[in-house]
C-alpha cells in the first residue's frame, strides 16, 4: 500500500511473547505427498528468481515492494519446506525484513514502525513471511526467535488499529479513513494462524473470531460471494465503487477491482482454514468455498485466473497487481493444508493444475522468469518482474502438493 499516511506510533500491547515457539504448522505441511516434476519445476524458477532479482547488498528485489518481497521470501520458504532442501537458506538472514528482524532481537532497535508506514495490510503480509521463516528455521532445528519477536511486534501494532467504527474492524492505515476487506482478511488469517501457532496466548483466538464475525457481519462480501475492495466509511455499506475506483490506480497505487476480487478470495479462505482449526467448525470451510468457487467461476478465462488488467496485448497492471493470482494460489495451498480434507482436495485438483499449466506453457519465457499473464500465450501485455515470476513460482508449488501430479 502507497498512502501518505503518518507514521503509526507503537504502542505496547497485552500480547506477551512468552509463547510457544515452535510452529506446530511444520509437521503437517512437511508430511503431504509432493511430485517430483513440479518440485524441479518450482526449483527452476525460484534459481532464477533469486539469481536475476535478488539483490545481496539491499536484501530486497528489483522493482518489488516490502510486501511483494514478503511474498516472494514467503514462496522460497515454502518451496524449501517442500523440498526438504537448503539452497536458499541465507535468503531470510541477508533480506531487509531478515536484518531488520535481526537488528530488533540483538540490538533492540525497532525499525518496523517507521518501515510500515501505517499501512496495515502490507504489515500482515510482512507477518505470514516471518513465520513462514520461522517454520522453516524451526523444521531445521535453528533458532526463529528474531522473526517471532518481530511477527509479535508488527501484530500489535495491527491489533491497535482495531476500533469500533462500523462495528468493528481493522483501519486500512493510520490514516483511520477506510475499513477494507483486504486488511480484515488478513487480521483474521494472521490471528487464526496465531491461535494455531501460540495456543497460550489467547489474544489470537479472541481476535480471529472477532475478525470473523465482524467480516461475517459487514456488507464487505457481495451477492456473488465476492468481496468488494471495502466500505464507505461514513455509511459503513459497500463501496461497490469498484471500477471507478480502478481508474484512480495512479493516486491510490493499488488497484481496487483487482485486489479485491483476487487477493482477498485466498486470504479469506485461508483465514477460515485456520479458524477451522481451532473451533473445529466445519461451517467455515463451507464458507471460504463459497468465495473460492465464486473465484474460479468468476474470475477466470478457460479455466485460468486472469485478473481484471491482464492482457495478453497490452501491459495493464501495475506491479502490485501482478502478484494477485500467485498470492490467491499459495492462499488456496493454505486453505488446503488447513481443511485437511481428501474430498475438499481432491476438489480443487483440476484447478490447481490448470494453474500451473497456463503458468508453464503461457507464462514462462525461455529465461524461466514467469510473466503477469497466465490465461494465454502473451503478445507482448505479460509483464515480467520479481513479483510476477514469485507469483508463477507459487503456482508451481501448491500443484506439487495438491494437483494431481500429472505433466502438464
Ligand atoms: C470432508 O469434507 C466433506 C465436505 O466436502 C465433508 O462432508 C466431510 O465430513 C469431511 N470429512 C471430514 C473427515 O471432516
Amino acid at each position: 500500500m502507497k498512502t501518505a499516511a503518518s507514521l503509526a506510533v507503537p504502542l505496547v500491547f497485552a500480547l506477551s511473547a512468552a509463547a510457544s515457539p515452535s510452529p506446530v504448522d511444520t509437521t503437517h505441511q512437511l508430511s503431504a505427498r509432493q511430485c517430483a516434476s513440479s518440485l524441479d519445476i518450482a526449483n527452476t524458477i525460484a534459481t532464477r528468481l533469486q539469481d536475476n532479482y535478488f539483490n545481496i547488498i539491499t536484501g530486497e528485489y528489483s522493482g518489488g515492494e516490502h510486501w511483494t518481497d514478503a511474498n516472494n521470501i514467503e514462496n522460497i520458504h515454502n518451496l524449501m519446506l517442500a523440498t526438504g532442501q537448503d539452497q536458499w537458506s541465507d535468503l531470510a538472514d541477508n533480506s531487509y525484513l531478515g536484518r531488520t528482524a535481526n537488528l530488533e532481537y540483538d540490538l533492540g532497535i525497532s525499525l518496523w514502525s517507521d518501515i510500515l508506514g501505517g499501512s496495515w495490510d502490507d504489515a500482515q503480509w510482512i507477518i505470514l513471511a516471518l513465520w513462514k521463516i520461522a517454520d522453516y528455521k524451526a523444521a531445521r532445528g535453528d533458532s526463529n526467535d528474531a522473526y517471532l519477536q518481530s511477527a509479535l511486534t508488527i501484530y500489535s501494532l495491527v491489533e491497535a488499529a482495531w476500533d469500533n467504527t462500523c462495528g468493528g474492524g481493522v483501519w486500512w492505515s493510520s490514516a483511520d479513513n477506510y475499513k477494507n476487506s483486504v486488511t480484515n482478511e488478513l487480521f483474521l488469517l494472521v490471528s487464526a494462524v496465531g491461535a494455531i501457532n501460540f495456543p497460550s496466548n489467547t489474544a489470537f483466538l479472541t481476535n480471529a473470531k472477532k475478525a470473523q464475525a465482524w467480516i461475517a457481519s459487514s456488507a464487505l462480501r457481495n451477492s456473488q460471494n465476492l468481496f468488494n475492495d471495502g466500505l464507505v466509511t461514513a455509511t459503513c455499506a459497500n463501496n461497490g465503487q469498484t471500477v471507478w475506483i480502478y481508474n484512480q490506480v495512479g493516486v491510490i497505487r493499488r488497484p481496487f477491482v483487482a485486489f479485491v476480487l483476487i487477493v482477498p478470495q485466498g486470504a479469506i479462505a485461508a483465514g477460515l482454514g485456520a479458524l477451522y482449526v481451532s473451533t473445529g467448525d466445519e461451517s467455515l470451510l463451507t464458507e471460504a468455498e463459497l468465495t473460492l468457487d465464486a473465484t474460479i467461476a468468476h474470475l477466470t478465462q478457460g479455466g485460468i485466473l486472469k485478473e481484471s488488467c491482464d492482457d495478453a496485448v497490452s501491459p495493464n497492471c501495475n506491479s502490485d497487481q501482478v502478484a494477485f493470482k500467485g498470492i490467491f494460489m499459495k492462499h488456496l495451498q493454505y486453505y488446503l493444508d488447513r481443511a485437511n480434507n481428501a474430498t475438499r482436495t481432491a476438489k480443487y485438483a483440476g484447478f490447481i493444475h490448470a494453474q500451473a499449466s497456463g503458468v508453464y506453457h503461457y507464462g514462462t519465457d525461455s529465461s524461466s522468469d514467469i510473466g503477469s499473464v497466465w490465461y494465454a500465450p502473451s503478445q507482448g501485455g505479460s509483464i515480467f518482474d520479481s513479483a510476477s515470476s514469485g507469483s508463477g513460482l507459487a503456482a508451481h508449488i501448491v500443484n506439487a502438493k495438491y494437483g494431481p501430479c500429472e505433466s502438464l
